[in-house]
C-alpha cells in the first residue's frame, strides 16, 4: 500500500504450518526467535516472527481489549514482543476482520474475538505491544468483495493512525469461494494472499481450492506478476520448505519459485530442529538477493511446454534471473534463450544460483533438469563495454 514499510518482500517465520492452533505458545515462539538467530536466518535477512491464530484469550477484557491467552502466553504479548525485539527481530501477530478467527469458525478454539467493530481499539493494542506486522485473515464464506474492501481498509486506516509502521498482510481467501486474481489489493495492503492454503504437497490435481500443492499455487500466482512491486506483493502463502511431505529437491524448487515470483518468504517449518540442508535452502544468499531485488518485479512464466516451464525475473541491474523448471516425473532437457527472457546482446554471463559457478553463453541457456527440479541462473548482459572502457581510462569509480 502507499507508504508501505515493505519495500521488498517481507522475510520471516510464521507459527501456523508447524504449530497450528493447539501447539502454539510463548515457549515455542521464543525458541523460534532464538533459532532465527542461531541458524543464521536473521543474518541472512529474515526478520519477522509471526504468531498466527490461537494466541488470544477467548474473551476480551471488561473494556473490550484483546489480551493474551492466560496459560499459552502467560507473560503477555508485550513481553513476547520485547523478547523478539531483543533478539534483533520484529514481532508479527494474527487477527481477523470477521467475527471469529478461522480456528474459532471451525470450532477448534472458543470465543468470538475478531476485530469486526473493534478495529481502532485493536490496532492501538497491537501498537502498544510493539507489533510490527499484522496478518489479517478473512475467515468467513460470507461477504462480497466490496464488503471485504471496506473492512480491510478500516484496519489499514486504523494501523496507519497508530503512527507505528506495521506491515499489513491480508488474506481475503479463507473459506471464501472466490480465490485468486479477482482484485488488486495494492492500495489496501502491503501483501495479500492469492490462493487457498499451501500444504506440503507437490501437486493436488488441478484444484483451485483447499488444500493446494506447490504447483497449484504457482498456476494461480504466476499470472499475477504485474501486481508486484515495492510495497505491494502477491502472497502465494507461507513456505512449506523442510516440511515432511516434500523431498529436498521439491523444497529447493518451491523456494526458488517463490524467490522468482518475488513472494514474501515466511518459513513455516520447525526451524528449531531443521536439517543443515533445509537451513541452507532458506539462507541461499543468491536466491535471497533475487527475491529482495529493489525493482520488485514478479517473475513471469515466459514458456510453458507442459511439464517444462521457464520463469524470468528482471533485476534492477539489468540482469535477469531465470528458472528452468521441471514439474514432471523424469529428467528433462530444458532450453531457453536470452531473447526469450528479454535480453539482447552478444555474450552473457550465467551465474548458477545454487552453486555460484559462472559460465558464458552466446544466448542459449539450457540444462538437464531432474524430476521436480529447477536449474537457476542469473543472466548478465555481455561485456559492459562502456564501463570497461572508462575503467581502463581511470575515469570511472569502479
Ligand atoms: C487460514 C490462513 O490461510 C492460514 O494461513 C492460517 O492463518 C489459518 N487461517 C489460521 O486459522
Amino acid at each position: 500500500a502507499p507508504g508501505s514499510p515493505a519495500l521488498t518482500p517481507p522475510l520471516g517465520w510464521n507459527s501456523w504450518n508447524s504449530f497450528g492452533c493447539n501447539n502454539v505458545n510463548e515457549t515455542v515462539i521464543r525458541q523460534a526467535a532464538d533459532a532465527m538467530v542461531s541458524s543464521g536466518m536473521r543474518d541472512a535477512g529474515y526478520d519477522y516472527v509471526v504468531v498466527d491464530d490461537c494466541w488470544f484469550d477467548p474473551q476480551r477484557d471488561a473494556q473490550g481489549n484483546l489480551r493474551a491467552h492466560p496459560t499459552k502466553f502467560p507473560s503477555g504479548m508485550r513481553a513476547l514482543g520485547d523478547y523478539i525485539h531483543s533478539r534483533g527481530l520484529k514481532f508479527g501477530i494474527y487477527q481477523v476482520p470477521t467475527e471469529r478467527t478461522c480456528a474459532q469458525r471451525v470450532g477448534t478454539y472458543p470465543g468470538s474475538t475478531g476485530s469486526s467493530g473493534h478495529e481502532v481499539r485493536d490496532a492501538n493494542t497491537f501498537a502498544s505491544w510493539g507489533v510490527d506486522y499484522l496478518k489479517y485473515d478473512w475467515c468467513s464464506p460470507e461477504g462480497t468483495r466490496e464488503e471485504q474492501i471496506v473492512r480491510f481498509t478500516l484496519m489499514r486506516d486504523a494501523l496507519r493512525a497508530t503512527g507505528r509502521p506495521i506491515v499489513y498482510s491480508i488474506n481475503p481467501n479463507s473459506f471464501h469461494a472466490v480465490t485468486g486474481p479477482t482484485y488488486d489489493w495494492g492500495q489496501v495492503a502491503d501483501l495479500w494472499r492469492t490462493t487457498e492454503d499451501l500444504l506440503d504437497i507437490w501437486q493436488n490435481g488441478n484444484t483451485n481450492s483447499y488444500p493446494m500443492g506447490v504447483g497449484n499455487v504457482i498456476d494461480i500466482n504466476a499470472p499475477l506478476a504485474a501486481q508486484n512491486g515495492p510495497g505491494h506483493w502477491n502472497d502465494p502463502d507461507m513456505l512449506v520448505v523442510g516440511r515432511p511431505g516434500l523431498t529436498l529437491t521439491e523444497s529447493r524448487s518451491h523456494f526458488a519459485l517463490w524467490a522468482l515470483m518475488a513472494a514474501p518468504l515466511m518459513a513455516g517449518n520447525d526451524i528449531r530442529t531443521m536439517s543443515a540442508e533445509v537451513s541452507a535452502i532458506l539462507r541461499n544468499p543468491r536466491l535471497l538477493a533475487v527475491n529482495q531485488d529493489a525493482l520488485g518485479a514478479g517473475g513471469r512464466r515466459v514458456r510453458d511446454d507442459g511439464a517444462a516451464e521457464v520463469f524470468a525475473k528482471p533485476l534492477s541491474d539489468g540482469s535477469v534471473a531465470v528458472g528452468l523448471f521441471n514439474r514432471g516425473g523424469g529428467t528433462t532437457a530444458i532450453t531457453t534463450t536470452a531473447a526469450q527472457i528479454g535480453l539482447s546482446g552478444g555474450t552473457f554471463t550465467l551465474t548458477d544460483l545454487w552453486t555460484g559457478a559462472t559460465s558464458t553463453t552466446g544466448g542459449q541457456i539450457s540444462a538437464s533438469v531432474p524430476a521436480h527440479g529447477v536449474a537457476l541462473y542469473r543472466v548478465s548482459g555481455g561485456i559492459p563495454l562502456e564501463n570497461t572502457t572508462s575503467r581502463l581510462r581511470g575515469a570511472g569509480s569502479g
